[in-house]
């Protein structure tokens, strides 16, 4: 298995990182438009593998034809938010980055399995589909994998429960949007709406939905990298090996959950193919029409950009 990660900044490096840590390639290729930066950047992680007993081999490289052959490719490139800067520049000069980079891996990596990071996700994640024409099974947008393990960490520290022991469920869009879903969350098989008050529960939902922001505002110039990236990697090991994980992930809808040809957060599961299976949950009538918003409200972006 080849794996490449386009964007070498936060995101990027802290996925490869991982990725190289538990070898889950032989070769992973690290590429970004900065001179320097990727190649440093690789030899820096190369040279701690011997630590961890990994023969991964990463190369860090500005040409994109080195992504040639990847079984996976995954794309972080992009600029973060700066001051001045509205949500549609944002959304803009991402679109026209994401679309610089689909000719390169239509070209170097066309049987790749991507995975997208770029925010806004969701958006991303459609323009990457429409624009490299793969099947809707190859894109998949990384998103639920980061906003659920944020709900389970503030579920374990409010409850002094073990990680492991708490499953959480997060769908929608990528973003103020995003549905938490407390009846589908658990803590030891039980619904965490049976053991904390409602009040609580809500404000353990809503630092989800602020997860990434409480980030922002702490580090003032970038935003998370370090969940984000053991987010990515959690997607690369389930297409990896098999291992048949629900995780939430945004990938296109095609009826599914009653939406069309629209990118939202649903749990799936992966493999070697990319989306196996879309699995489909019963919601109750509030849950679902706060899916309804999350839709509407990614929709409309998309609409815009047309
Ligand atoms: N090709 C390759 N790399 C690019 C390109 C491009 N066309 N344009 C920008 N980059 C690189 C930048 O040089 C930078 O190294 O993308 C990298 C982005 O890194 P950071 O600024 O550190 O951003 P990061 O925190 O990694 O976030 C990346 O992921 O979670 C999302 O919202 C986040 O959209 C952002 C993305």
């Amino acid at each position: 298995m080849k794996i490449s990660i386009i964007g070498a900044g936060n995101v990027g490096a802290s996925a490869a990182l991982k990725v190289c840590e538990k070898e889950l390639a032989e070769e992973v290729v690290l590429v970004d438009i900065a001179e320097g930066v990727p190649q440093g950047k690789a030899l820096d992680i190369q040279q701690a593998m011997p630590l961890n007993n990994s023969n991964t081999r990463i190369k860090g490289t500005n040409d994109y034809a080195e992504i040639n052959g990847s079984g996976i490719v995954v794309v972080t490139a992009g600029v973060p938010r700066k001051p001045g800067m509205t949500r549609e520049d944002l959304l803009n000069v991402n679109a026209n980055i994401i679309k610089s980079i689909v000719g390169h891996i239509k070209k170097h990596a066309p049987d790749s399995i991507v995975i997208v990071v770029t925010n806004p996700l969701d958006i991303m994640s459609y323009i990457m589909l429409k624009e490299t024409g793969f099947d809707k099974s190859k894109v998949i947008g990384m998103a639920g994998v980061l906003d659920s393990t944020r709900f389970r960490t503030f579920i374990a520290l409010e409850t002094g429960a073990k990680v492991e022991d708490i499953e959480a469920m997060v769908l929608g869009g990528h973003g103020d949007s995003m549905v938490p879903l407390a009846a589908h969350t658990k803590v030891d098989g039980k619904p965490i709406t049976d053991i904390l008050p409602p009040e609580k529960v809500e404000k353990l939902v809503q630092r989800t939905r602020d997860g990434g922001a409480e980030i922002v505002k702490l580090l003032k110039t970038g935003s998370a990298f370090y969940a984000p990236g053991a987010s990515v990697v959690e997607m690369i090991e389930s297409i990896v090996n098999e291992n048949e994980k629900v995780l939430q992930c945004s990938v296109y809808l095609d009826g599914e959950y009653g939406y069309e040809d629209i990118f939202l957060g649903v749990p799936v599961r992966l493999g070697s193919d990319g989306v196996k299976e879309i699995v489909v949950l019963e919601l109750n009538d509030k849950e679902q029409e706060l899916l309804d918003r999350s839709a509407e409200s990614v929709k409309e972006v998309v609409s815009k950009i047309r």
